[in-house]
């Protein structure tokens, strides 16, 4: 996939402070600092990084929970503001998938009432017929059968909740899904069943993916681009075939060799 002449997402030289108390503000923290990236339509961009290095700040600044000192975030050149004043359809072209599908859902609430929720939330992106046929196809769209419908959240297998998590995020028809940690909780088989319905969903659902995790094992699976970051930077960036099979900075053959570990025998072709 190359030569996607405007990116569907575009962050611009995006930097993220937070004032330490009783520090003067000179001094306060940078966590995300002067980071250009762009993901194009269709694609998925892995972002890498140890924890701490600034992903999810990150990822919270696309999404419009944490204001940036200075940049920007672009959505097909539209500049996106924060999440409260974003025009409706802006803020439902967005939409994150976070790590733990267990606090992220609440436990008492059955699956349809929770995409119900969404959907009187974003009246607009409500199905026009039948709720019940809607849901029950938007839950087939995930790999969980309809009666997972009548279901507590708590009720559910972790893996079970995370498709849960993305028929949610699916139900309001974003563009771009902002995966943070999104496999991260499971167990690796079910890691991989995730990332296929992911990448099945992209191609079905014509969506970009900006994939988080601290683990390059897991992004190697999914992206077609990949961001390192290391303490609020990226220090090196390109196509995956490229950044694994290449690296071209000391810390990312640090986090491969970390992968390799993890994943003897499955092996990353490098
Ligand atoms: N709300 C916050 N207030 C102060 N510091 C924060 C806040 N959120 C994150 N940080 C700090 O910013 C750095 C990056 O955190 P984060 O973006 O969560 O990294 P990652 O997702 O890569 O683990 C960390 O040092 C973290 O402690
Ligand atoms: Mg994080």
């Amino acid at each position: 996939m190359s030569d996607v002449k405007t990116p569907l997402l575009e962050v611009r030289d995006l930097r993220v402070g937070f004032g330490r108390r009783g520090l003067r503000r000179s001094r306060e923290f940078v966590a995300v600092d002067g980071v250009s990236l762009t993901v194009g339509h269709e694609e998925t961009v892995g972002l890498v990084g140890e924890s701490g290095s600034g992903k999810t700040t990150l990822a919270r600044a696309v999404v419009g929970l944490v204001k940036p000192g200075s940049g920007a975030v672009l959505l097909d050149g539209q500049r996106l503001g924060p999440a409260g004043r974003r025009p409706a359809a802006l803020q439902r072209a967005v939409q994150m998938v976070f790590q733990d599908p267990r606090s992220s859902l609440n436990p008492r609430m059955s699956v349809a009432a929770i995409v119900n929720e969404v959907w009187r939330t974003h009246p607009s992106s409500a199905p026009a017929g039948d709720r019940t046929t809607a849901l029950h196809r938007l839950l087939d769209d995930v790999g969980l059968d309809p009666s997972v419908a009548g279901h507590r959240a708590g009720e559910l297998s972790g893996g079970q909740c995370q498709r849960v998590s993305i028929a949610r995020a699916l139900a309001v028809r974003p563009r771009l899904l902002v995966c943070d940690e999104a496999v991260s909780a499971l167990d690796v088989s079910v890691q991989a069943q995730v990332l296929r319905l992911l990448a099945d969903l992209r191609r079905r659902h014509r969506l970009s993916i900006l994939f988080i995790s601290h683990d390059l094992g897991v992004v190697h699976q999914i992206a077609d681009r990949i961001a390192v970051m290391r303490r609020g930077v990226f220090v090196e960036e390109g196509p995956a075939t490229e950044v694994l099979g290449s690296p071209r900075h000391e810390y990312t053959r640090s986090l491969l060799d970390a992968a390799l570990e993890l994943n003897t025998g499955e092996g990353i072709e490098a």
